[in-house]
């Protein structure tokens, strides 16, 4: 694969960004609708599908799947978090499914026990050898309570759920708009699941399902639209995120106008008008329809354009401030308090760096701070980016950033 970075001409904190930017498919809306095709007797059709490395990846994996019907390739698996949603279909359709311990960004521990709790409460037998897990068995109804929330547990457990014999509950279920819409989708090809979007889910197990034509319209990213109203509001003079859904930003909006964003809503796009300064807001992340854990770094560049001092505490992860250091290398005035709080007093000027990305949401938070910064920054792993963003750099650089990709 051809490595690239980016290079990105700080706006030195000019406001000038233009235009109109339209959002597209989510990731972690796509990645579970493609898992789920497993699922399926026939063709299940998929529009506005992102062109993104990561949708790439779990196209491999699926491809993979024909040669090796209950096996995950290691090479991939080991590198995306959500190949790990794959592992319920399989078992649900093939009674056995095998796979590496799932890789993807690191943010601090990410285990998979309640998968695999999930999968014995549903009567499969759990394998392990060395970081290879084989589950296997005809599953069948049981009542689950998660322990805690967990996105990618809820929608696995959810679709394996759909073809288990009798009737499965999923309590403390994550209620991320992905679930519902995915719910929503998977019913009308012929399953029954009820209450997805709440905490307690309900599914009786059935035959495999059948689209007929029907198509996955997959949902407009959130955490994209979100960063773009970030990037509106530190850069720009009158940016309009079109194609985007609102009603599911809810809690970043209401930060922002808190902060002193002029923040204009419709439907379907968000409109940011050009504000003066901004103050400082108190983050704390938390499950949908809480602040979420993937717009943190973004809101922390933010943050640091902002008069005051803020905290963002992150509730979600263990290893969510690795990008910290890199924005004080800018000039940002951040202190880690512990792994779960930061504190940022505001503002101070940014200047370019050189950075490479810990993970892809902080990868496009570099891509702002960048913006914003004096200078010229170059962002070196432009792959970790690609794995959620669709050509962000044309698209960006139509608001009039000016950001080019370069091989290297
Ligand atoms: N957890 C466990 N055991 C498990 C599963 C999760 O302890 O078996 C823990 C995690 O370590 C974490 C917490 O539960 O501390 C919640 O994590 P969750 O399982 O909800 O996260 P995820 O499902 O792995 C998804 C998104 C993430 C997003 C989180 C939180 C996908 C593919 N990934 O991850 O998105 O941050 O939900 O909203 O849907 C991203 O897109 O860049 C990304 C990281």
């Amino acid at each position: 694969m051809p490595k690239s970075k980016f290079i990105v001409e700080g706006l030195a904190g000019a406001k000038t960004l233009r235009g109109s930017i339209a959002v597209g498919g989510a990731k972690n809306a796509v990645l579970k609708a493609l898992a789920a095709s497993v699922l399926f007797d026939d063709e299940m059709p998929l529009e506005r599908v992102p062109d993104i490395e990561d949708v790439k990846r779990m196209r491999e994996l699926l491809e993979s799947l024909k040669t090796d019907p209950t096996v995950l390739r290691r090479d991939i698996a080991e590198r995306m978090r959500a190949s790990v949603v794959l592992t319920g279909p399989v078992l649900a359709r093939r009674g056995s499914v095998t796979f590496p311990f799932p890789g993807g960004c690191v943010l601090g521990e990410r285990p998979i026990d309640l998968f695999l709790d999930g999968y014995k409460a549903m009567g499969a037998t759990v394998e392990e050898r060395g970081d290879l897990f084989t589950i296997s068995g005809k599953l069948k109804g049981a009542h689950i309570t998660f322990p805690f929330v967990s996105v990618t547990a809820t929608e696995t457990l959810m679709m394996a759920a759909t073809l288990a014999d009798g009737e499965t509950t999923l309590e403390n279920a994550a209620m991320e708009p992905e679930i519902p819409d995915l719910a929503y989708y998977l019913n009308e090809c012929g399953a029954n699941i009820k209450g997805a979007g709440s905490s307690v889910i309900t599914i009786t197990g059935g035959k495999p399902l059948r689209a007929n034509g029907i198509a996955y319209v997959t949902p407009p990213d959130r955490i994209e639209a979100g960063s773009f109203v970030i990037l509106a509001a530190l850069v720009g003079d009158g940016v309009t995120v079109t194609n985007c859904e609102p009603a599911h930003m809810q809690a970043l909006l209401t930060l922002l106008r808190r902060a002193g964003v002029n923040i204009e809503e419709g439907k379907d796009f968000v409109r940011v008008t050009k504000g003066g300064a901004y103050k400082s807001v108190a983050v704390r992340t938390h499950e949908y329809p809480g602040f979420p854990t993937d717009l943190q770094a973004p809101m922390a560049v933010f943050l640091s354009q902002a008069q005051g001092e803020a905290t963002i505490l992150e509730t979600i992860f263990d290893g969510r401030f690795r990008y910290v250091d890199d924005l004080i290398r800018m000039g940002a005035d951040i202190t880690v308090m512990n792994p779960h709080r930061i504190l940022i007093r505001g503002p101070r000027i940014l200047t370019d760096k050189r950075l490479e990305s810990p993970d892809l949401r902080a990868g496009l938070a570099y891509i702002l701070a960048a913006a914003v910064a004096e200078g010229t920054s170059t962002i070196e792993n432009a792959y970790t980016i690609d794995r959620g963003y669709e050509k962000i750099e044309l698209r960006l650089q139509k608001l009039g950033l000016n950001i080019k990709r370069e091989e290297v």
